[in-house]
């Protein structure tokens, strides 16, 4: 959607099986000279050579329904710190369930602050909701302003 959208480079990303299907969207949609596919596993240590490559300047971060487990989530956390800078914009779409609760607390107990941007009554998807994350590193920026 971003490289759609006119953003210059774009780093999908998800674990190694689940790659093939986010290469034929880049395909599909004929973005290949600016989106490129990378396995990252939140937790992990690795990162993609493309984000290592930027450093910490990654401009956008874009996650659509990753908040299904507060363990996974703490991971999901640690590697968000690892990549945002102080002008990256963190969003986040999810479906509202049971336990999204659970993750967002997870999140906020590592420092983001969540501010939730949209949430809209769906028929076909159910509550869903947008959320903006800011690092805590941001957010006492901004306070200090
Ligand atoms: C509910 S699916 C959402 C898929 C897609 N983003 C969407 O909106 O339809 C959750 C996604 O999180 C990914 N995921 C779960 N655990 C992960 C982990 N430890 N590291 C990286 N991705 C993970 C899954 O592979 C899956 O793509």
């Amino acid at each position: 959607m971003a490289a759609r959208l006119g953003a210059s480079r774009v780093i999908l990303t998800d674990v190694e099986p689940l790659l093939p299907g986010l290469e034929k969207n880049v395909e599909a949609n004929g973005l290949g000279n600016r989106a490129e596919v990378s396995r990252l596993v939140w937790g992990s240590d690795e990162l993609p050579s493309r984000v290592q490559e930027l450093g910490r300047v990654v401009d956008l971060v874009l996650m659509s329904d990753v908040f299904f487990d507060a363990v996974e989530t703490a991971a999901l956390g640690k590697i968000l710190k690892s990549v945002c800078g102080e002008e990256t914009v963190v969003w986040a779409a999810c479906e509202v369930r049971p336990w999204t609760g659970y993750c967002l607390n997870q999140l906020v107990s590592q420092g983001f602050e969540l501010v939730e941007l949209l949430s809209h009554l769906s028929d076909d998807f159910g509550n869903i909701s947008v959320f903006r994350l800011v690092p805590l590193a941001q957010g006492s920026v901004s306070e200090k302003e």
